[in-house]
């Protein structure tokens, strides 16, 4: 089927959109697991709880469009997730993994935020009133955990083995 409207395009992107979160769902479990540092390994769980959430309202968005959700990869994530693998594999010590994560998910979060700024802008384009504070909701939440993990990243300390305080922002 030739995609001719920007609705398809919407769709694509939704259908995209859903796949990375759900994969977030996973990625943020395990860095959480593989954290040494408490308030990186309690601010990855607390995303991922929200990244829950998120996906309930993608789920929203489908219904309000009777749509079926696609399983499209999002290449982006996979490559990301695969980079962060492979990374592992080179035996950085703890604090090193630590600091890798928190990149790891400010890129991420950077991700997201771009695929939800352009479902908006095309949402509001085709006359899709209806989903856009649903996504707007999603952009927000992963603003707020991007400005966390940049918080997070700058104030990372490799001379002592204290970490950044989370509960501190
Ligand atoms: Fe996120």
């Amino acid at each position: 089927m030739a995609v001719e409207h920007l609705e398809q395009v919407f769709e694509e992107g939704l259908d995209r959109a859903y796949y990375m979160e759900q994969k977030l769902v996973k990625i943020l479990d395990k860095m959480a697991k593989r954290a040494t540092d408490q308030n990186i390994k309690d601010a990855f769980e607390i995303h991922k709880e929200e990244t829950m959430e998120q996906v309930a309202r993608l789920e929203e968005v489908f219904n309000f469009m009777n749509m079926t959700p696609k399983k499209i990869p999002a290449h982006e994530i996979d490559g990301l997730a695969e980079d962060e693998k492979e990374f592992d594999k080179e035996k950085p010590t703890n604090a090193i993994k630590d600091f890798h994560s928190l990149g790891a998910a400010v890129k991420m979060e950077n991700l997201e935020i771009g695929h939800y700024e352009v479902l908006i802008l095309i949402a509001k384009k085709i006359d899709l009133h209806g989903v856009v504070s649903l996504l707007k909701d999603n952009l927000k939440e992963e603003e707020r955990a991007l400005k966390k993990v940049q918080k997070l990243s700058k104030r990372f300390d490799f001379t002592t083995t204290i970490h950044p305080d989370a509960s501190m922002m």
